[in-house]
């Protein structure tokens, strides 16, 4: 099928001429009369381009290009211009409008700029599939497990993916429930849009409804500028609300709406947004337990347990653990440049007996100590230079870059908490990262970038 352009206009003379324009030139065109009428089906899986106009009732050219901007900046927009808005269109090319055209114009210079805007759109998305193929060809977040209970797990993955409906993932501290959520985003049509991860324990109560739902400048002391939410971020996309049983009580509340009406309404507005999400929620005990759930809400709890996959801890499914620790190894070796080393006896006892309270990411961290031959607390002495490949200097300077990574990673990137937990002063702290070529930024809390908050 032929990418379409999407016309915006709300004189009928008007869009009748510039449809018919676009028409002889050859192009695919979808007419509207406003621009809320094309919202309705534009998302970031659009493989055209939006020509509008700036002046028109309701929403106008220029918040129209905020809304398309806010679910996919790569996705072109021709602002059509009047005579007296030639400088509100310069500064709109500059926050990322693709072209302006003033009126009165020649048919030429409409189409001209058409085609290479389609062109563009059709570079970007052949770059989205590539990457998407190359993502799910590697092993780039595979869910690995062979036993019966992994194997349905990945079932029921595929099965809903391309739902819409909402999923809690419930399971451990480390036992995957960040990959799950991240494989339904993958398999989903909404690959396209952003996933969009929020932890709701990691943020003070003051901060995570702006976080949520954004805010108009002004909304509250210190809000210099408008800010567009996570939720608006992740429509057409994956919303990730992780450790969703530390949401505040009054957060639960609000989100609770949206849930329900699939629309937000941001701080310092009474405006009402619509937004296309789809929520993952992760939650490490059991809500549908009353005495752990505590004062997390029993409406919010139901509304959410739509689907509930559920991920064993990994002492329940032991089978899977030589098959993890060979990949983590594997992997270990190849990131540190060492051959894999043999796995000896006493790392295989540590295997089976351990208890594994950190799951697949205590299993993922064992797996690189033994790679680097620094795993020694397992009642065998540590392996010696000749067997680990490395002298003890190097060793000592590997392991240290491993406490780095993981103090980091606990703190998720906080560096005043991780100098803090390191002991260490703070320019050490940051020679130290420098001499290890470690980015503090990797670890800090993910978040889809920034970009649409101006
Ligand atoms: N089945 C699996 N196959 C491969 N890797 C896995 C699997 N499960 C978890 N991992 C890896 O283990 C680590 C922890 O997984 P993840 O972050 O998804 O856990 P989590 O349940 O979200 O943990 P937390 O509750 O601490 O946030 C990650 O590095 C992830 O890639
Ligand atoms: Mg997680």
């Amino acid at each position: 099928m032929q990418p379409t352009v999407y016309l915006v206009d709300d004189d009928n003379h008007l869009r009748k001429a510039m449809t018919q324009t676009l028409e002889l030139a050859g192009l695919a065109v979808t007419p509207f009369a406003s621009a809320a009428e094309a919202l309705k089906t534009l998302d970031a899986n659009f493989d055209g381009v939006v020509v509008s106009d700036i002046r028109m009732p309701g929403i106008d050219g220029l918040a129209f290009f905020r809304r398309i901007e806010a679910f996919d900046a790569d996705l072109p927009v021709i602002l059509v211009t009047g005579h007296g808005d030639i400088p509100m269109a310069v500064q709109a090319l500059q926050d990322g409008v693709y072209d302006f055209i003033p009126k009165p114009f020649a048919a030429d210079r409409l189409v001209q700029s058409v085609h290479r805007a389609l062109e563009k759109r059709r570079l970007v998305m052949e770059n989205r599939a590539l990457k998407r193929a190359a993502e799910t060809a590697g092993d780039n977040l595979p869910l690995i497990g062979q036993t019966p209970v992994m194997e349905r797990l990945r079932q029921t993955i595929r099965h809903i993916a391309d739902t819409d409906v909402d999923v809690l993932v419930a399971g451990e501290t480390g036992s995957g429930k960040e990959v799950v959520a991240t494989l339904l985003h993958n398999w989903s049509r909404r690959r396209n849009g952003n996933f969009v991860a929020l932890n709701c324990g990691a943020l003070p109560e003051t901060v995570i409804e702006s976080e949520l739902f954004g805010h108009e400048q002004g909304a509250f002391t210190g809000a210099l500028k408008k800010r567009i939410g996570r939720i608006e971020h992740a429509s057409g996309g994956t919303l990730f609300l992780d450790e969703i049983e530390a949401m505040p009580p009054a957060t639960q509340v609000k989100m609770l709406r949206v849930l329900e009406a699939r629309e937000i309404t941001p701080l310092g507005t009474n405006q009402v947004r619509p937004v296309d999400i789809r929520v993952i929620a992760a939650a490490k005990i059991d809500l549908g337990d009353p005495a752990q759930r505590g004062d997390f809400r029993e409406d919010l709890y139901f509304r959410l347990n739509v689907v509930t996959l559920s991920i064993p801890p990994l002492r329940e499914r032991r089978d899977d653990i030589p098959l993890l620790f060979s990949h983590f190894l594997t992997r270990a070796a190849e990131r540190f440049k060492r051959d894999a080393p043999v796995v000896t006896s006493a790392v295989q006892r540590h295997l089976m007996t351990h208890a594994w309270p950190g799951n697949v990411r205590e299993l993922s961290h064992f797996a690189e100590r033994v790679a680097l031959g620094v795993e020694g607390p397992l009642g065998q002495p540590i392996a010696p230079a000749e067997q680990s490949g490395f002298a003890l200097p190097e060793r000592l300077e590997r392991y240290e870059a491993e406490i780095l990574k993981e103090v980091l990673r606990a703190q998720r990137g906080d560096v005043k908490a991780t100098i803090e937990a390191l002991g260490i002063p703070r320019k050490t702290f940051y020679d130290k990262l420098q001499r290890h070529g470690i980015n503090r930024a990797d670890y800090a809390e993910r978040a889809a970038p920034e970009k649409a908050g101006r």
